[in-house]
């Protein structure tokens, strides 16, 4: 009897610990498909979900699943995933292309299931598959558990802010035509703000996005950078921002005039319609401080207070730092703090057992008899991380390792850099990155840094690096190279940032960390298009636990099929 009642009092603890109300579950379909857009004065035909570009917002709350039935009625196989969703143990629905499964080919579909967990706040969902992204990707909203509630004051209204790029060309062909002749990408005629390039440009003007706001209320801004090559600035003309949250995870506010957004980043911002009842620009401009072609185009939407209200002339424009103004892009983002409050606290891993340094470069690629058009050398443009270029295999890692096919990659990708040098000083050696499909494997429980490290080689700038699977703590950052002994004295381990992706400044470095919990194979890039089509890019692989909920859980019934194997 006693021990009866000790088991149940046992088993009422443990639900109290793990058994969270069950979250809603809900669906949706995401038909992608050709269709004609016109902008900037000219109509193509462009790959998008559900006839809208920006894509379907998903909304849920904290805690829900989601079932997307994705059927591919384009021309060519594609994938979709859930940037910033952790997705527990179910690597299987994440959907970076060979990494995680192989396209969906053209006429069919696939049903994936999205299992939120701890995020809460905005998020987002892109194709992952060459650049279809530019055109295919969208907002996810999370809303609170039910029964709770925001950090904040309930803002009066929300706003989903989705920047993008915009080719008058098919960004495939795009694409295409960079990969074979190995030379840089051709930058985009545009930004985006919620498909519009705004007034700034020919034949926008009419269709500017705008935001009708009613004075004296705040709204909340979702902020969402989804361009393929090119970090931003963003502010609204004389209207100061307050950033509540990044990434999914709530910070401390951050009063601020602007904010500096890399691409896979999301940012929540409140705004109060406090200031003499008018038209005002909201805008958009790169930040961009290294010799890379870059588009240098500011997209804007309208602030339009609630009334019959004259349109100044000019409406005015927001004053955004300069396209190359380092220490405005640096001092806005080490203002990131998490909100670590009691409602929602974090815990910042301490004692670390696995220690990967990992240099992050621009590069060249070596062609036989100098037969690549990409430099003048006859080599290709190539990106790296530890030296090693990334290369995308047949068959998606996760299906080739949990099937125990190892041909089609090998798990000794270095955890430290193979040379040590000045990373940061003047490096004037061409240095030629080795190509293959190299991953890291980790024993499940492992507690992980990792110090990004930024090099001097080729073309020197910030990196966005993001990972799938894991939200993460950005526990340092400054510039020059890492010193092991003495930067970990100025780590924030308090309230660290939790993030997905983080700015890696140009010539510094940067030191996450996290959990090895989540048993799967995860995709961690940089999120630049442009340099992961290069190979900056590397697979992790977290190995199963010992139980059930430290394992993988099983394949689904149905994978799509892998194309070339
Ligand atoms: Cu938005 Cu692999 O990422
Ligand atoms: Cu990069």
């Amino acid at each position: 009897m006693g021990l009866m009642y000790r088991f149940l009092g046992f088993m009422f603890l443990g639900c109290l610990l793990f058994c969270k109300a069950e979250g809603a579950i809900r669906h949706y379909d995401f038909v992608v498909k050709e269709s004609n857009f016109t902008r900037l004065c000219s109509t193509k035909s462009m790959l998008t979900v559900n006839d809208s570009f920006p894509g379907p917002e998903i909304h849920v709350h904290k805690g829900d699943t989601v079932f997307v039935n994705v059927h591919n009625q384009g021309t060519y196989g594609i994938t979709i995933h859930w940037h910033g969703v952790k997705m527990p143990r179910n690597p299987w629905s994440d959907g970076p292309e060979y990494v995680t499964q192989c396209p969906i080919p053209a006429g069919t579909n696939f049903t994936q299931e999205i299992n939120f967990s701890t995020e809460e706040g905005t998020l987002w969902w892109h194709a992952h598959s060459d650049w279809s992204r530019a055109t295919v990707h969208g907002a996810i909203i999370i809303y609170p558990a039910h029964g709770t509630s925001y950090p904040y004051p309930k803002p009066y209204g929300e706003q989903t802010i989705v920047l993008a790029s915009w080719y008058k060309a098919d960004v495939m062909e795009v694409y295409e035509e960079a990969v074979e002749s190995g030379a840089e990408f051709n930058t985009s005629d545009a930004f985006t703000i919620n498909g519009q390039p705004g007034a700034l440009f020919d034949c926008s003007t009419g269709t500017t996005f705008r935001l009708a706001v009613k004075k004296g209320e705040t709204y909340l801004l979702r902020i969402i950078n989804a361009i393929l090559n090119e970090e931003m600035f963003f502010g609204i003309a004389e209207h100061n921002l307050t950033v509540v949250g990044t990434d999914g995870f709530y910070t401390k506010p951050i009063n601020t005039e602007y904010i500096m957004i890399t691409p896979g980043q999301t940012m929540d911002v409140l705004v109060t319609a406090n200031q003499p009842a008018s038209y005002y620009y909201m805008a958009a401009s790169p930040f961009s401080d290294s010799e890379a072609a870059f588009d240098n185009a500011t997209t804007t939407a309208i602030l339009q207070y609630i009334g019959n209200l004259p349109v100044p002339s000019p409406i005015p424009l927001p004053a955004l730092p300069g396209t190359n103004d380092t220490t405005a892009a640096s001092n806005f983002t080490t203002k990131l703090r998490s909100l670590a409050s009691s409602a929602h606290p974090i815990s910042v891993p301490k004692n670390i057992t696995k220690h990967i340094l990992m240099t992050v470069s621009v590069n060249l690629i070596f062609c036989p008899n100098d037969s690549c058009s990409g430099t003048p050398d006859g080599d290709r443009l190539g990106a790296s991380l530890n030296n090693q270029s990334f290369v995308f295999p047949k068959t998606d890692i996760l299906e080739a390792y949990t099937r125990n096919n190892f041909s089609e990659f090998t798990t000794d990708f270095p955890l430290e850099p193979p040379i040590y040098f000045n990373f940061t000083g003047d490096v004037n050696v061409t240095v030629y990155a080795g190509q293959g499909t190299k991953v890291i494997e980790l024993e499940y429980g492992e507690v992980v840094e990792l110090v990004y490290q930024g090099t001097n080689i080729g073309n020197a700038q910030n990196h966005p690096m993001h990972l799938h699977g894991f939200s993460f703590f950005l526990v340092g950052t400054g510039l020059g190279n890492f010193n092991n002994q003495t930067d970990p004295d100025n780590y924030n381990l308090i309230d660290p940032p939790e993030v997905n992706t983080i700015q890696l400044p140009k010539k510094g470095w940067s030191a996450i960390r996290f959990v090895a919990d989540n048993p799967g194979v995860w995709f961690l890039h940089c999120h630049f298009e442009r340099h992961t089509t290069w190979g900056m890019a590397v697979a992790i692989i977290v190995k199963n636990g010992g139980t059930t909920s430290t394992s993988m859980r099983p394949r689904p019934a149905y994978m799509p099929p892998c194309p070339n194997s």
